[in-house]
């Protein structure tokens, strides 16, 4: 197989308020990553259309999201930043995938089920085909690694399924064009880390989500130190000390919740966690637990603030990595186009 050189993609929806599992799960990763690779970080507003929106929530959103980002540390001038209908190679991409993947291959994604819930029939076409707008995501960029939580696994097989379906499908015309092998390659999802899949404050069975009717199953990025302390406070637990060693929090999922995230947040294992709390009451832990989110959450929230209020400024970021975002993507669509037969 053709080798790549390596580049980093990752999204996230402008669907409301950031909080603790995006950040553990993906903002604080693609941070991280940045040391060590290119990487372009996109704001997927046409995957928030998917299902019903406001046009003006999806405009603030967009900047929401965009300075959480830049609050979290993510350097835009080393990086690409943008927003993703900035540049329609995505959504050109995607139907040309549409035309490889298999519907049974999409009607197997149980993200659509869990959204779509009982009334299928009126959920949106985009809404069932958001895992491939997805794959054309990565693939416009030939993005051979892309950080993500837990839930985006199964979205990620299927982005490898299509590329491999594509570079079989065309094969003689990749090389007759000129493309080795391999067109696509088979990006890699990176889902690593004591919190892959935070979960809800007040049901450690269930993902931490911006959905969550309850104000108290998540924290944002934008809660400030009282309320970051009342949440973690009235988090659920049970009655059992901590245990002395990783273990000990099976079938203990809040316990076990709590503990990664404070893993997360200090950069350290469950264990070297547990070392330090075994045998300690929950009041004690969430007490250092709160501290220690504050300690972290604190500064973003403030630039998150400050950033609100410099439109202009977000708003050039994202112009600016829609550019520099083009620039790649265009080449590639343009080879694609070659590849099956489309005359440019
Ligand atoms: P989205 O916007 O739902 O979530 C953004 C990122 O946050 C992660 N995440 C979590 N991680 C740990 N615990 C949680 N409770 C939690 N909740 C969310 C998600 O896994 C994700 O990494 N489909 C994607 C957006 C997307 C994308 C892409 C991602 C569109 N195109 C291409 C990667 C590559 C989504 O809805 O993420």
């Amino acid at each position: 197989m053709a080798q790549f050189p390596e580049l980093v993609f990752s999204g996230v929806q402008p669907t409301g308020n950031l909080h603790l599992g995006n950040y553990l799960g993906a903002l604080k990763r693609f941070v991280e990553m940045q040391a060590t690779h290119s990487c372009l970080y996109c704001v997927v507003d046409l995957h928030a259309m998917t299902m019903p929106h406001d046009p003006e929530q999806l405009r603030q959103n967009t900047r929401a999201v965009t300075a959480a980002f830049l609050a979290c540390g993510i350097d835009a001038k080393k990086n690409i930043v943008f927003n993703q209908s900035r540049v329609s190679e995505h959504a050109e991409l995607a139907w040309a995938l549409d035309c490889v993947a298999r519907l049974g291959w999409l009607n197997r994604m149980t993200q659509f089920k869990e959204k779509a819930g009982k009334d299928r029939e009126n959920a949106s076409v985009g809404l069932y085909n958001y895992p491939v707008l997805m794959a054309a995501d990565i693939l416009v960029y030939r993005a051979t690694h892309v950080p993500v939580g837990d839930d985006q696994k199964q979205h990620l097989e299927l982005a490898r399924d299509i590329a491999q379906k594509f570079n079989n499908d065309f094969d003689a015309s990749i090389a007759a064009h000129g493309h080795g092998d391999a067109f696509f390659p088979l990006p890699e999802p990176l889902i690593q880390g004591p919190a892959t899949r935070v979960m809800s404050l007040r049901d450690g069975t269930k993902k931490m989500s911006k959905s969550d009717p309850s104000e108290y199953a998540h924290i944002a990025l934008t809660d400030d130190a009282d309320t970051i302390v009342q949440k973690i406070r009235k988090a659920k637990t049970d009655a059992e000390p901590l245990p002395g060693e990783v273990g000990g929090l099976a079938g203990r999922p809040e316990a076990d919740n709590l503990v990664g995230i404070f893993a997360a947040l200090g950069d350290e294992t469950k264990a070297d966690v547990l070392s330090r709390f075994a045998g300690s009451q929950f009041s004690g832990f969430k007490n250092a637990l709160a501290d220690l989110t504050v300690a972290k959450l604190g500064p973003i929230r403030a630039e998150i603030i400050r950033l609100n209020g410099d439109d202009a400024y977000v708003d050039s970021v994202l112009a600016e990595g829609a550019e520099k975002a083009r620039a790649i993507a265009r080449p590639n669509m343009d080879a694609v186009k070659d590849v099956l037969g489309l005359i440019r």
